[in-house]
């Protein structure tokens, strides 16, 4: 039984190490490309964000794997990338920051990103999951199509 359970937080350590190894936030590229407004889909136009307080008026893209999925309100592929710009005016013109979800496996991974893109966060953000939970049923992603 002791022997057991010292394998298994062997284990946990080393899928620690590892997680942390990929998710070095600094040096992580974002998941969405620069040119992201002619490659990806819009999920719906500039408006103003009830949620995303950083910056206040809002642009959804997604990528093009995942938009047939999107559509049919199933679940995304991997590979899937999901981008929230958000702007300081009502024309979505100048942006200030990202937020953005990425399907690895079967699981996302959630970043956030700065307006000159770079990453300041990365991985299973606790933040970020609580308050899309109510989006649960539909893989995580609260823009309807
Ligand atoms: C306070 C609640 C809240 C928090 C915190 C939050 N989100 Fe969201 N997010 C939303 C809502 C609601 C939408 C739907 C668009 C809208 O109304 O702004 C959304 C939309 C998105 C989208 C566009 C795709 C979709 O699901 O509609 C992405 C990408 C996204 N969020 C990523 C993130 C990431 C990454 C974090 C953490 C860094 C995060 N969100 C934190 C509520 C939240």
């Amino acid at each position: 039984m002791r022997k057991t359970h010292h394998r298994i937080a062997n284990f946990a350590a080393a899928a620690a190490l590892t997680a942390g190894t990929v998710r070095c936030a600094s040096d992580e590229a974002p998941a969405f490309p620069a040119d992201y407004q002619s490659t990806y889909t819009k999920m719906a136009d500039c408006k103003k964000s009830g949620s995303h307080t950083e910056g206040p008026y809002v642009v959804s893209w997604i990528s093009p794997g995942g938009v047939a999925a999107w559509k049919a309100r199933t679940t995304l592929p991997a590979g899937s990338v999901l981008v929230k710009a958000q702007h300081s005016d009502a024309a979505c013109a100048t942006t200030l920051k990202y937020t953005a979800m990425r399907k690895d496996g079967s699981a996302w991974t959630w970043q956030q990103v700065e307006g000159d893109r770079t990453v300041t966060n990365s991985g299973d953000i606790g933040a970020c999951t609580s308050c899309h939970t109510p989006c649960k049923a539909n893989d995580w992603v609260c823009t309807s199509p």
